[in-house]
C-alpha cells in the first residue's frame, strides 16, 4: 500500500504559486511526486489529490458515477460567471439530461453546419488586419472563436444586440487576463462593488449588461417563436424535463452563459498557440503545407478535419499547451485502491492533464513541439486528455476541433504569417484556464496566391 505524498510547502505560499504560477507549482511537484500528490491550493479545497498517471486518471473517470462522483458544489468558483443552473452546476440525472439536450449541436451534422461558417468567419476577421503591421494572434483567435459561438447558440451573429454582446463579453473575461486579476475568483473577500474603478465593480457591471442583451434575446424569441430555428437557444426553450417544465429564463441564462465562455476562451488560446508553435518550428510549417497544399477549394470541412498531420499538429499543441490544466474534480465515495494507493470516502481528486502531457514516458523530449510523436504512437483517452473525461467531459471538444482545425488550415492556406518578435511563448494563468503570456504577437505579410506561395517560401530557403 502506497501513502499518497502530500506537497510540504506552506499552505499559504501554496496558495500564491497556485494563483501567480500555477506551472511552475505543478512542474515542481511533478518532479517530487511524479504520479500523484496532495496540494494545498486555493479555490479547490484543501488537501486536493491531483495525478497525472494515466491509469489512475482511467480509473477515477470510468467510475465517476458511483465509486467517484463529480459534484457540481466543487465548481462553486465559476459561480459568479455562469450562475446556478448551467450544466456545470447540475449534478444527476439532471446534469446528465441537460449534456443530452446540448451535445448534438456539437456534433456529426450540426459540425458541417459550422464548417463552413468557421472558415466564413475567419476571412472576415483575417481581411480585417492590416498588413505589416504586429497584431496579437490571442485576440483574433477570440474574435474568431467568439463569432462561433454565438452563432452555435443563437444561430446568428449578426446585428446590434450580438455585436454587443461580443464586445461586452470580451470586455468581461479581458479583466481575468492576469494571474493578477484572476486572484478575484479565487479570493471571495476580493469579490467587492467597491464602484465602476474597482475591479470586481466593473466585472459585475459588464455582467448585468451582458444579462440584459441575453434575457432581451429570450424574451423575444418567445415573443416571435420559430419552429424551424436548430440554434442551442431554440433547443433549450422546446425541451421539458420529465414533469413537462420547461426552463425559466434564469436557467437559460445560467446555460447560454456557460457555452458562451465555456466555448470560446479556451479554443482560441489552442489556436494562437498553434499559430505559435507552427511559425516558430518551421520544419513543421512547411510539412504541414505541403499536406494543405494539397486540398482544393471545395475540399469539405470534414475532410480537412481527417487530415493526418494538421491533427497531429493540433493535438501536439493540446497536448504541450493544454487550456485547461486539470478536470473538474472527483470525489471518492467509498474505500478505493487504484495501482496501490488509497482513496479513502471524501478524498477529492483531479485529472491533471498539464502534468500527463509532459510526462516524460508517454512523450519524450516533452519540452519540444513534436508532432511526429501522435503519428508515431496511439495514445490512450487518458494519456492524451486535454478535454477530460468520464460523465464531465467537455462537451464541446467535438466543435472546438473541428472549429481549431479549420481555423489554422484556412489562415495557413491564405495568409503568410510571421512572428514579430524572437522571444519565447510562456503559459500564464488566464482565470480558471491558460493562455500564452504575450497574446501571439504576429505580422501578416500578405495574402497567399498559389504561385506566390511557392515563389516566397522559395526566395526564403
Ligand atoms: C480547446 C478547447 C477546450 C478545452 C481544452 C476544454 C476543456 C475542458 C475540460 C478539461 C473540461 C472538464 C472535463 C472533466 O472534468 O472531465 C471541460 C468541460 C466542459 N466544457 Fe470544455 N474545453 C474546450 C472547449 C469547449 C467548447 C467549445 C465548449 C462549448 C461549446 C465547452 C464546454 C464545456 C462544458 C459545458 C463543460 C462542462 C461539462 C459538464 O459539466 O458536464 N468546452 N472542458
Amino acid at each position: 500500500m502506497k501513502t499518497i505524498p502530500a506537497c510540504k510547502t506552506p499552505k499559504f505560499v501554496q496558495q500564491l504559486q497556485w494563483i501567480f504560477n500555477p506551472t511552475g507549482y505543478l512542474q515542481t511537484n511533478h518532479s517530487r511526486y511524479p504520479d500523484i500528490f496532495k496540494a494545498n491550493v486555493i479555490g479547490l479545497g484543501d488537501d486536493i489529490i491531483f495525478t497525472s498517471n494515466p491509469e489512475i486518471t482511467q480509473y477515477i473517470l470510468t467510475h465517476d458515477r458511483q465509486q467517484f462522483t463529480a459534484p457540481s458544489r466543487l465548481n462553486a468558483i465559476l459561480r459568479p460567471l455562469i450562475g446556478d443552473y448551467s450544466v456545470i452546476m447540475l449534478d444527476g440525472d439532471r446534469h446528465r439530461q441537460r449534456r443530452q439536450l446540448v451535445m448534438p449541436s456539437f456534433h456529426g451534422e450540426r459540425l458541417k453546419v459550422y464548417g463552413d461558417l468557421t472558415c466564413r468567419i475567419t476571412q472576415q476577421v483575417m481581411e480585417k488586419i492590416p498588413q505589416n503591421q504586429p497584431f496579437f494572434a490571442r485576440e483574433i483567435m477570440q474574435d474568431i472563436s467568439l463569432k462561433v459561438i454565438m452563432e452555435a447558440v443563437f444561430g446568428v451573429s449578426q446585428g446590434e444586440r450580438y455585436e454587443a454582446l461580443e464586445q461586452r463579453l470580451k470586455k468581461m473575461l479581458d479583466l481575468f487576463n492576469s494571474p493578477i486579476t484572476s486572484a478575484f475568483l479565487f479570493f471571495p473577500f476580493m469579490q467587492k462593488d467597491w464602484g465602476n474603478w474597482s475591479p470586481w465593480g466593473r466585472f459585475l457591471r459588464q455582467r448585468e449588461a451582458i444579462d440584459q442583451l441575453i434575457y432581451a434575446e429570450i424574451s423575444d424569441r418567445k415573443g416571435n417563436p420559430d419552429p424551424d430555428r436548430t440554434d442551442i437557444l431554440s433547443l433549450l426553450m422546446a425541451a421539458t424535463d420529465e414533469q413537462g417544465k420547461s426552463m425559466n429564463d434564469q436557467e437559460l441564462r445560467d446555460e447560454l452563459m456557460t457555452l458562451l465562455v465555456a466555448g470560446h476562451e479556451t479554443t482560441a488560446s489552442a489556436m494562437a498557440w498553434a499559430l505559435y508553435w507552427l511559425h516558430h518550428n518551421p520544419e513543421v510549417k512547411e510539412k504541414l503545407m505541403e499536406e494543405l497544399n494539397t486540398l482544393s477549394p471545395d475540399t469539405e470541412g470534414m475532410e480537412i478535419f481527417r487530415l493526418p498531420y494538421l491533427t497531429a499538429v493540433c493535438n501536439e499543441t493540446l497536448r504541450l499547451s493544454p487550456s485547461a490544466m486539470l478536470t473538474f474534480t472527483r470525489v471518492a465515495q467509498e474505500k478505493v485502491e487504484v495501482l496501490g494507493y488509497t482513496f479513502e470516502p471524501g478524498d477529492m481528486v483531479q485529472g491533471c492533464m498539464y502534468l500527463t502531457h509532459l510526462r516524460e514516458d508517454l512523450y519524450p523530449n516533452p519540452q519540444q513541439f513534436n508532432p511526429q510523436r501522435f503519428l508515431d504512437r496511439q495514445y490512450t483517452p487518458y494519456e492524451f486528455i486535454p478535454f477530460g473525461g468520464g460523465s464531465r467531459r467537455c462537451v464541446g471538444e467535438a466543435l472546438a476541433q473541428f472549429e481549431m482545425k479549420l481555423v489554422v488550415a484556412t489562415i495557413m492556406s491564405e495568409y503568410c504569417l510571421k512572428l514579430a518578435d524572437n522571444q519565447p511563448e510562456k503559459q500564464q494563468r488566464r482565470g480558471l484556464t491558460l493562455s500564452p503570456t504575450r497574446g501571439v504577437k504576429m505580422i501578416v505579410e500578405g495574402k497567399r496566391q498559389p504561385e506566390e506561395v511557392r515563389e516566397l517560401e522559395l526566395s526564403r530557403q
